[in-house]
């Protein structure tokens, strides 16, 4: 019998795990050796090593304190905040801004929800709820007051963060934590 010795190459799968192999090989030597010349190019991050997020507009691009606190007291102002939740920031009567966040969307099925400025409320649309300024329910169908989140301003950058302390609204734990 001939004895054939089969140099065929390698299947597709077989391909595809060498190549995956070899590659995590790299990966696993080249990285860590790359990652601090990478952290010099990269923009300072987005997110803060405490989980906290820079407020962002709706294209994602971070909005600068200056242009929020540039509004009149008493100004909602909506910005896409944990988790991309739209969140209202209210600038205060003293001009700065208020360290809760109220986040835009009706505890009853999700709507968002307008801020009505002559009435003082968040006024859900879909099914007639009202918030209290401080997101309380006014009236149902909503079951829970809206959600909140820490806002903190430094320097030009808005973070905020999740609130996972009592809910200073009810006295007890947060209902989304
Ligand atoms: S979703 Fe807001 S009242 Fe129903």
């Amino acid at each position: 019998m001939e004895n054939v010795i089969r140099n065929d190459p390698p299947s597709l799968s077989r391909r595809r795990l060498l190549n995956f192999l070899t590659g995590s090989a790299v990966a696993a030597t080249v990285g860590p050796a790359l990652y601090p010349v990478a952290r010099f190019f990269i923009p300072p991050s987005e997110v803060s090593e405490s989980g906290g997020i820079l407020a962002k507009d709706i294209s994602g691009i971070p909005i600068p304190a200056s242009q929020i606190l540039a509004e009149p007291p008493g100004t909602r102002a909506l910005i896409a905040g944990l988790a991309g939740e739209p969140t209202y920031l209210t600038i205060q009567d003293d001009g700065s801004l208020s360290k809760i966040g109220i986040v835009d969307n009706c505890t009853h099925l999700g709507c968002t929800f307008p801020w009505n400025p002559a009435a003082q409320e968040f006024q859900c649309p879909c099914h007639g709820s009202l918030y209290a300024p401080d997101g309380s329910v006014l009236r149902g169908p909503a079951p829970l007051p809206l959600k909140i989140a820490h806002v903190a301003v430094e320097g030009e950058a808005i973070w905020l963060y999740p609130w996972s302390e009592i809910d200073p609204r009810t006295g007890k734990s947060p209902w989304w934590a």
